[in-house]
């Protein structure tokens, strides 16, 4: 194989996705595109500027008439695990977007369509391939932090701007001056009904910088009605509390439904030799202290940011700080050389499940839940669903599958 046939299901994101792998990488053939709105995929075909692409509103169709080797998911969360295990079943290799879903029913579906099949997946994580994060996993396994003992995260974004309202015909958002009074608008399902269950920006970074997976969750919130934006039915802003199985805690905050000041994405640890962080403003840089290095106070750093971990040319200009470019063009290199990809499925789920646990838990006042453990062992043989697939309390009768905001369901 010289090059990845794809389709691209999802076309928002997705379409400028794929007009990146037409322009920046030469390892795809981009076939097909793929929207249930029809008008969406034909608006965003001219743009995405591949030859002869076919046009598809149902992906079903896409997946029968079309000769692909892999499949590009750019729908909402709780659409992914549907096109993806069509997609695997049909079988194509997959790549997606996060979150895996608001439901932890679908991250169990995807994990086991992908021991099933035995292809290939990969969530498109990009913040993983900051240069930050390489630096500080290097860093930790160099034990140069000692025992990580607390990590935090956090994803302020004030959503007031987009995914507020829903047009089901043109498949398009609008915020909330422009869709107010248009007739025939949704509520959005982008929003999830908890914040933290968009949780994979932050999770999976801290995650590969700790080589571990989270055990427990705690979360809380704010009321369910926002403070700040009438239409929003979601808490402002969560908090949640995790230990991972290799004893470390993770403070995470998302606040999606308030203005905020300073950075978006931050992230900070602390373990028995030493303390790292990130700046927290445009004036501020990183912070960093080591015990062995006899230091009485944090010593400043200049933090890379978002930059990549190898900037290469190709990246320029592709989203997020030119990280957009890496997860696709590494799923081509992993299916072209038959190689692992980078974030698998079980990395995937590890890095949405807690997210959704924790909105669990959040309706429950913090009371804390296990996250399932999506690896095969002694519990569960490979291509075999678990016994339940809810997340479970630690205390009371307590088995819930996981949030969900998907108004067209209701
Ligand atoms: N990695 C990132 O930084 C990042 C940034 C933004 C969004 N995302 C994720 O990317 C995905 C896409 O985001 P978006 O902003 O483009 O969302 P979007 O809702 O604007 O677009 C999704 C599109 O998928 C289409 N769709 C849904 N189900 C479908 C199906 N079964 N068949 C065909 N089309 C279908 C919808 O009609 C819609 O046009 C989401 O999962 C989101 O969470 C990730």
């Amino acid at each position: 194989m010289e090059k990845v046939r794809v389709g691209v299901v999802g076309m928002g994101r997705g379409g400028s996705l794929a007009k990146w792998m037409v322009e920046r990488i030469p390892e795809y053939e981009v076939v097909a595109a793929c929207d249930k709105s029809r008008v969406r995929v034909e608006a965003r075909a001219s743009s995405i500027g591949a030859p002869d692409l076919k046009l598809y509103t149902d992906h079903k169709k896409m997946l029968a008439e079309e000769k692909l080797d892999a499949v590009m998911v750019e729908t909402d969360p709780c659409s992914i695990a549907e096109v993806a295990c069509d997609a695997l079943y049909s079988g194509r290799h997959v790549i997606c977007d996060v979150p895996l879903s608001y439901r932890l029913r679908d991250c169990w579906d995807i994990v086991v369509a992908v021991e099933r099949t035995g292809l290939k997946f990969q969530m498109g994580e990009q913040l993983r391939y900051a240069k930050f994060v390489h630096e500080w996993q290097q860093m930790n396994m160099a034990g140069r932090l000692g025992k990580i003992l607390y990590v935090e995260g956090q994803y302020h974004h004030d959503l007031h701007g987009g995914w507020v309202y829903w047009d089901p015909v043109q498949g398009r958002y609008y915020n909330m001056e422009a869709g107010k009074g248009i007739p025939g608008l949704l509520k959005s399902d982008r929003m999830p009904m908890h914040t933290l269950a968009y949780n994979p920006h932050e999770l999976s970074p801290i995650l590969k910088i700790l080589q571990d997976r989270v055990k427990t969750v705690s979360a809380m919130g704010t009321r369910p009605e926002s403070y700040t934006y009438q239409i929003f039915d979601s808490p402002d802003l969560e908090v949640a509390i995790m230990r991972t199985e290799g004893d470390t805690i993770i403070r995470i905050v998302n606040a999606f439904g308030c203005p905020v000041g300073g950075r978006g994405h931050w992230y900070s640890l602390m373990g028995t030799k030493g303390q790292v962080e990130m700046k927290r403003a445009g004036w501020d840089q990183g912070k960093a202290w080591f015990k062995d290095e006899n230091m009485t106070d944090y010593a400043a750093f200049e933090d890379p940011e978002w930059t990549p971990r190898e900037l290469v040319k190709e990246a320029l200009g592709t989203g997020h700080g030119n990280l957009d470019f890496y997860p696709m063009y590494r799923f081509a290199r992993a299916i072209l050389e038959d190689k692992p990809t980078d974030m698998d499925v079980y990395l995937a789920a590890e890095a949405s499940a807690p997210g959704i646990v924790a909105g669990i838990s959040v309706e429950h006042e913090g009371l804390p839940f296990a996250v399932p453990d999506f690896r095969p062992g002694p519990r569960r043989k490979a291509g075999e669903y678990p016994a339940t697939y809810k997340a479970k309390s630690l205390y009371g009768d307590i088995e819930r599958e996981g949030v969900t905001h998907n108004p067209r369901e209701e």
